[in-house]
C-alpha cells in the first residue's frame, strides 16, 4: 500500500462554516445500545471513520441486522440476549473504544469471542478491563503483556461489583457498565475525576436508568433497552484541530457547525481562551442529553503560554496534541502535566509531540507526565505520525504557520476518526497537499 503523506504550506487562512464528521465516542456507543435494544434503533450523523466501522462490524458479525443509508445507521435490535455466535474473530482494528467496550458487552454473553487488533492496538493495556471483568466472574484471557488477544469464554452468572478506577478511564467505565447491565444486584464504578460521559446519557436514553452522584455512577441489572432515534453532534475532538488552526493562522475566522460541547469533553476550550483565543459559542442546545453549539473561532494576535494542570486533563485528553501545537505558536511556556496516560494511546503521544515538535523547529522538553514547550517560530520540516491519527492532524495544522511548510508521513491512520480531513481542511483554506490516497 502506497502511505498517504500531507503537505502544508504558510497562509492559508481559514474562513467559512464548517462540519467535522460525528462524535467517535457517541457513534461507537450507539451502535453498541442499538444493537441490543428491543426494537428499531436510527442513528443520524454517524462517524463512519474506520474505528466506528469495527463495532459496527463485530455485531454485524453477532447477527445484527445494520443497515447504512449515507450517514445515517439503522439497527434492528435484537434485545439484550439476542446476540449470536462470530463465526471468526472480533478484529477491533485500531480501535481502543471498539476493544475495551466490547470486551464488557461479550463477557457477558452466553458464547466464547476472541478480540483481536492491529500491531498498535495489540501493544495497548488491557488488564484495566479484564480486572473488574474478572472480578464479576468473566473468564478472559489476555496475552502474556496484558494485551490482545482478548479470548472470553462464558461464564454462569455475573455479579455486580463496586469498582474504584485506577486511571481517568471512559472506556473502562463504560465496559462496567456494559457487563453491569446483564449483571446481578448494582454495578458502581467509583471514579476519581469525572471522564466523558456518553455511556450513561445513552443508556437513559434508551430506557435504561443510572444512578449518578459525586464520582460515582451505578447500574442495576435486570431492565431492558428499547431503540431510539440518537442524533450524533459533531465531534468536539475533530473540531479541536480546526480550533487551534484558526487560533495561529493570521486571517482566519470559521464557525464550526453543531459541535458536541458535553463540558466532559471541552476542556481544551477553556484552556485555548485562557491563552488568549477569540472563541465564541453560539446557539447552545441540547439533541438528547448532549449539548451541542455552532463554535466561531478567529485568529488570536496575541496567544500566551499557559500550565495545565493534571485536573484538566481527563477532560481533554485527546486534545493534548493540538494543544501542544497552540502552544508552540504561543508567546512564552507551556507546562503540561499529569498526562502520562497519553503514553498507552495510539501511539506514545507525549514522545510523538516532542519529536515532532523537535523536528519542525520547536524548542520542547520531555517529562514523564507531560511536556514542557518554549513557544516561538515554526521552522517546518518533516515529521511522522507514527501510525497516530491525531499527531497526523495535529502536525498538518502546523503548516500553515511554518517558514518552509511541514510535510507529515504516514496519514492512513487518519482515516480512522476523521475520513475526508484533507478535503476539508483545503475547502477551509489551508494550503494542503495529499500525497497518496485520502480516507
Ligand atoms: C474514549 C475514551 C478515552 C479517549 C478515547 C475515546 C471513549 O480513552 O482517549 O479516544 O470513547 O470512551 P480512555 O478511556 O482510555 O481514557
Amino acid at each position: 500500500m502506497i502511505a498517504t503523506n500531507y503537505m502544508v504550506t504558510r497562509g492559508g487562512a481559514l474562513t467559512g462554516h464548517l462540519t467535522v464528521p460525528g462524535d467517535k465516542s457517541i457513534s461507537h456507543r450507539a451502535v453498541i445500545l442499538g444493537s441490543i435494544a428491543n426494537g428499531k434503533t436510527v442513528i443520524k450523523d454517524i462517524l463512519l471513520g474506520e474505528d466506528v466501522q469495527m463495532t459496527i462490524n463485530a455485531l454485524r458479525a453477532c447477527g445484527v441486522d445494520i443497515h447504512r443509508d449515507g450517514s445515517t445507521v439503522t439497527i434492528e435490535g435484537k434485545g439484550l440476549r439476542g446476540l449470536r455466535k462470530p463465526h471468526s474473530d472480533i478484529y477491533c482494528g485500531n480501535s481502543g473504544t471498539a476493544m475495551r467496550l466490547l470486551t464488557g458487552l461479550f463477557a457477558a454473553q452466553n458464547f466464547p469471542s476472541r478480540l483481536t487488533g492491529d500491531e498498535s492496538l495489540q501493544t495497548r493495556p488491557m488488564l484495566r478491563v479484564a480486572e473488574p471483568m474478572r472480578q464479576m466472574g468473566a473468564n478472559i484471557v489476555l496475552s502474556e503483556r496484558n494485551s490482545a488477544p482478548i479470548e472470553i469464554t462464558p461464564t454462569d452468572r455475573l455479579d455486580a461489583i463496586s469498582w474504584k478506577l485506577r486511571a481517568a478511564s471512559a472506556q473502562v467505565k463504560s465496559a462496567i457498565l456494559l457487563a453491569g447491565l446483564y449483571a446481578n444486584g448494582k454495578t458502581t464504578v467509583i471514579q476519581p475525576e469525572e471522564t466523558r460521559n456518553h455511556t450513561a446519557h445513552l443508556l437513559e436514553m434508551f430506557g435504561w436508568p443510572t444512578q449518578r452522584d459525586a464520582g460515582e455512577i451505578s447500574v442495576t441489572g435486570g431492565a431492558s433497552l428499547q431503540g431510539q432515534h440518537v442524533v450524533v453532534p459533531a465531534d468536539f475532538s475533530s473540531a479541536a484541530f480546526f480550533m487551534v488552526a484558526a487560533t495561529i493562522t493570521p486571517g482566519s475566522d470559521i464557525t464550526l457547525n453543531r459541535v458536541g460541547t458535553n463540558p466532559t469533553r471541552t476542556a481544551l476550550m477553556d484552556v485555548l481562551k485562557s491563552m488568549g483565543a477569540n472563541i465564541e459559542i453560539l446557539n447552545e442546545r441540547y439533541v438528547g442529553l448532549e449539548s451541542m453549539a455552532d463554535i466561531r473561532v478567529q485568529y488570536a494576535e496575541s496567544l500566551e503560554g499557559t500550565v495545565v494542570n493534571p485536573d484538566l486533563i481527563p477532560r481533554m485528553i485527546d486534545e493534548i496534541p493540538i494543544l501542544a501545537i497552540g502552544a508552540a505558536c504561543a508567546k512564552g511556556v507551556t507546562v503540561i502535566s499529569g498526562c502520562e496516560e497519553l503514553r498507552v494511546k495510539e501511539s506514545d503521544r507525549i514522545h510523538s509531540v516532542v519529536t515532532g515538535l523537535e523536528k519542525i523547529g520547536v524548542s520542547v522538553s520531555e517529562r514523564h507526565d507531560g511536556l514542557v514547550i518554549r513557544g516561538g517560530k515554526i521552522r517546518g520540516g518533516t515529521v511522522d505520525s507514527f501510525g497516530d491519527h491525531r499527531i497526523a492532524m495535529a502536525f498538518a495544522v502546523t503548516g500553515s504557520v511554518s517558514e518552509s511548510g511541514v510535510e507529515v508521513l504516514n496519514c492512513d491512520c487518519v482515516k480512522t476518526s476523521f475520513p475526508g480531513f484533507a478535503t476539508l481542511a483545503k475547502n477551509t483554506g489551508i494550503v494542503f497537499h495529499v500525497d497518496g490516497v485520502e480516507g
